[in-house]
């Protein structure tokens, strides 16, 4: 079906006020299904309405899981306990969602029963074979194109054999799944990864009564007798705060308070680069939120410079490297993104779609097999460009189109809805005329 949805992007002055910003997506996605899997009830407050995790209480409904809401933002899930979920009469669909499809196959390999899994062109693209590999080793059946590398992917489970795994990439999702797994195991599964990545599965696990270890980067899950089911209130994404951020260092008279963003440390890398390249930005209050910090981040207009982002801070800002993108493009001097390959399976290839968008708007970045080199020219003149599919460029392209010369337009942009349903109306009402 295609997509025509445009959305126009005047310059402004800057973005002032106050703001929440959505539930963070990838807690709510753990919250269904933490929630499904636990005993007795689960209510999630903050949820994130997103596309992505309106796909996970489907998939999960399908699974005989009663699930109410989202109703102003809150969902009520009546566990079923680890062992009574029900084989789905029909395909489970995940729609554009890594997450979902990743953590689901970890569980779904510990079920006693068959079922499937695909997801829109964009997923079935993704590479599922570091998910099914380690899964088969554990006992469960999955088939699917290329050795079950590509969904739709089938799985037959049940109770698996523990393994002791050694990631070969840094990806939550991907030690998410595999925790899940564990959960169904005879032993204590073990998962070592290469780089600290996103630790929302292990707190929440823990939060609902998990035995976890962790020593490093090694991570040990013990099979679960049982998960007890809690309240939930869900932090602000500060994947989605990046945009409004970037947004108010870029335009010159901006004062921006977003309030209650979750400011986990596996996640905060985008604030550590971009206080890094001279942003104004402040942290205040810190709180707590069920095991996950939250806190106020203060930014104002800053004159940045460029910077060096690689190693250990790509995973905790692996999902704001296209609006990172965006702040190196109107900075001053170089950027230079390296060993951030993993952007090339993400809902777009992202360093060649950032590339090329930004390009179209005035930018001068060149691409590398695992980065990018951005000349900052501390300007942009706008422009037309498109979103690939990909909430995250369309509103990369949008943050960048509040500082350029003249009007943006950005092509195919009802994907913003993936993650952040609100931004255009976020932004209306933050922009100085
Ligand atoms: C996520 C992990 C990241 C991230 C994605 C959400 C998660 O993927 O890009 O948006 O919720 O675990 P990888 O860890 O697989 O890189």
């Amino acid at each position: 079906m295609s997509d025509q949805t445009r959305l126009k992007i005047t310059p402004t002055r800057g973005l002032r006020g106050e703001i929440s910003v959505p539930g963070d997506k990838s807690i709510s996605h753990r919250a269904v299904m933490l929630g499904a899997l636990a005993q007795g009830e689960t209510v999630a407050t903050n949820f994130l309405s997103g596309e992505d995790c309106l796909a996970t209480i489907r998939c999960f409904q399908a699974l005989g899981v009663e699930i109410d809401g989202p109703r102003d933002d809150n969902v009520r899930i009546r566990g079923r306990g680890l062992f009574a979920l029900q084989e789905p009469e029909d395909v489970l669909d995940t729609g554009n969602s890594g997450t979902t499809m990743r953590l689901l196959l970890g569980i779904l390999a510990g079920q006693p029963f068959f079922s499937v899994v695909t997801g829109d062109a964009s997923l079935r693209r993704r590479p599922m074979g570091r998910v099914t590999q380690p899964l088969l080793q554990m006992g469960a059946v999955c088939m699917g194109r290329d050795g079950a590398n590509y969904a739709p992917i089938a799985v037959s489970g049940g109770r698996l054999r523990a393994i002791s795994h050694q990631l070969p990439v840094a990806s939550a999702q991907l030690k998410s799944a595999l925790l899940l797994a564990g959960l169904f195991a005879d032993e204590r599964t073990i998962i070592s990864e290469p780089i600290p990545t996103r630790d929302h599965t292990e707190r929440m696990l823990a939060a609902f009564g998990a035995s976890l270890s962790r020593e490093g980067r090694t991570v040990g899950v013990d099979p679960a007798p049982q998960l007890q089911g809690r309240e939930i209130t869900v932090p602000g994404d500060i994947s989605s705060a990046a945009f409004l951020i970037v947004g108010a260092l870029i335009t010159p008279d901006s004062d921006l308070l977003v309030r209650g963003v979750g400011v986990n440390p596996t996640r905060t890398g985008v604030l550590d680069a971009l206080s890094r390249m001279g942003a104004r930005i402040t942290v205040r209050d810190f709180r707590d939120s069920g095991g996950e910090p939250v806190a106020d981040i203060r930014v104002q207009s800053s004159m940045l410079q460029g910077t060096v982002i690689d190693g250990p801070l790509i995973p905790r800002l692996i999902d704001e490297i296209p609006i990172l993108t965006v702040a190196a493009v109107f900075a001053r001097g170089e950027t230079v993104f390296r060993d951030a390959t993993e952007l090339r399976v993400k809902e777009s290839d992202r360093l060649s779609a950032i590339r090329m968008e930004l390009n179209r708007l005035g930018a001068d970045i060149h691409e590398t097999p695992d980065g990018l080199l951005i000349r900052g020219t501390g300007r942009l003149a706008g422009g037309t460009c498109r979103s690939h599919g990909d909430h995250r460029i369309a509103m990369a392209a949008a943050i960048a189109g509040l500082g350029a010369a003249r009007e943006t337009c950005i092509e195919d942009a009802s994907c913003t809805s993936v993650s952040f349903p609100a931004f255009t109306g976020a932004l209306n009402s933050l922009r100085l005329e």
